[in-house]
């Protein structure tokens, strides 16, 4: 209660859960069981094509409130127009082929892409269809424009589609989705800044092996790496998240390319770069691996009382990235490094020697001193350019610390 005796309500965010007709409208139950749970007021917009796979008793049940795929249904309240004035985001899923299309060309021929077109809000659309439908052309230029327009085209997950076939084109899992609008809500309108941008991020810590069950690893959790990625996609960017081992799930939306060792993500960030607007480096790679892999588990006979493991220095790849990059500027790279200082020198000072030495346009200072940063949910960090500049971000959460960083990249590309 505040002074006046008025008990403060809760905000409740107005959601528009639009449903089209493919075979993953049964995970949209589940996706609005979820936003409802979280506090969103959740008016459903299925289209008829959606209401053969789950009808609208569902819906209305779910929501508590009214369905209508058709614009001719309540007419006098003017529904196109009035839901999608107010929704403070709207998320389609699954958004078909078929629905992409119609979305990317204007149409207004049900409730749905009516709503569509009077929104002002963010609008995030969870494609799920085949893979070959997801890899037509046809799909890919309605997909371009539409991101192209500022919508956020989430990357459909690889895996199990409709039958046996597997592949990229399901829809991601519910929990993923719930979080994604909730993502997009905490920035509350602002500006999707990152719209047309693709950006790869490298996350989580790599594992060298040294025979077929044991290896060389570190205690990254890939938090701030899954962070940048999440925070970048609801500001609208396209994202290939190349992932070490993590113990956080990557977000909603990513493209995710999994990797173990550091020769790994080497190819996968060469892979990933051409084209790419911003690369991050958050991963924790390992510095050196095993000279040589044994092909059976190694026993403590063979060993003896005392074992010398021969290390060989893996490849840097951010030194590499910047390398291959040239003098072109693009992608801007940025790197992160995990200092602990020495008798002779300052965290910082030892970062602007690690900035020169590496060559990227950003250096994301962590002190990980006493155990701080690793597996943390909060962080400090300062990020340094190589002109000198420096930016403090104090003591956040990752996902805040994200944001700062891309409000930092964002500042040096303008
Ligand atoms: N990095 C990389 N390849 C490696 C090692 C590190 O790309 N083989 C990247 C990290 O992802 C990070 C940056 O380089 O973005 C700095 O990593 P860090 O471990 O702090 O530095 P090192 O290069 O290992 O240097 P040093 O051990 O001397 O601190």
């Amino acid at each position: 209660m505040d002074a006046d005796g008025i008990t403060a309500v809760p905000r409740t965010p107005r959601v528009v859960l639009g449903v089209s007709g493919g075979i993953a409208a049964y995970k949209a139950a589940e996706v609005l069981r979820g936003l409802t749970e979280s506090g969103c007021d959740v008016t459903v917009v299925p289209t008829p094509a959606a209401l053969n796979f789950v009808g609208a008793a569902t819906w209305s049940a779910l929501s508590g409130k009214p369905v209508s795929a058709s614009v001719w249904d309540d007419v006098d309240r003017v529904p196109h127009v009035r839901l999608g004035q107010q929704a403070e985001v709207i998320l389609v899923a699954p958004a078909t082929a078929d629905l992409m299309a119609r979305a990317a060309h204007g149409m207004a021929d049900d409730l749905l892409t009516s709503v569509l077109l009077t929104a002002r809000c963010p609008v995030v659309l969870a494609p799920a269809m085949h893979t070959e439908m997801w890899e037509h052309p046809a799909t890919r230029q309605n997909v371009a424009l539409l991101r192209e327009r500022g919508v956020i085209v989430l990357e459909p997950s690889v895996g199990r589609l409709t039958g046996a076939d597997s592949g990229p084109g399901r829809l991601p899992e519910p929990s993923a989705l719930v979080a994604a609008v909730h993502d997009v809500l905490r920035r509350d309108g602002a500006r999707a800044d990152l719209t047309g941008m693709r950006i790869v991020v490298s996350a989580g810590g790599t594992r060298e092996s040294w025979d077929p069950v044991r290896f060389i690893g570190n205690v990254s959790s890939g938090r701030q790496g899954v962070e940048l990625a999440r925070t970048a996609l609801s500001r609208g960017a396209r994202v290939t998240l190349v992932a070490a081992h993590m113990d956080v799930d990557p977000p909603a939306g990513a493209e995710v390319v999994r990797v173990s060792s550091a020769e790994q993500m080497r190819v996968a960030m060469h892979d990933a770069m051409p084209g790419a607007d911003i690369v991050v480096m958050a991963a924790a790679v390992a510095d050196f691996r095993p000279s040589e892999v044994g092909s059976h588990k190694f026993k403590r006979s063979e060993t003896g009382a005392s074992l010398t493991v021969d290390l060989v220095q893996n490849p840097d790849i951010l030194l590499e990235l910047v390398h291959k990059r040239g003098s072109a500027g693009s992608p801007m790279i940025v790197g992160f490094a995990a200092e602990t200082g020495d008798a002779a020198h300052s965290v910082l000072e030892l970062a602007r020697e690690k900035l020169v030495r590496k060559g990227c346009d950003l250096l994301v200072v962590n002190d990980v001193s006493d155990g701080r940063a690793f597996g943390q949910p909060d962080n400090e960090v300062v990020v340094i350019g190589q002109d000198g500049s420096s930016w403090h971000v104090p003591l956040s959460g990752k996902a805040a610390i994200a944001d700062a960083i891309w409000d930092v990249a964002l500042r040096l590309r303008s």
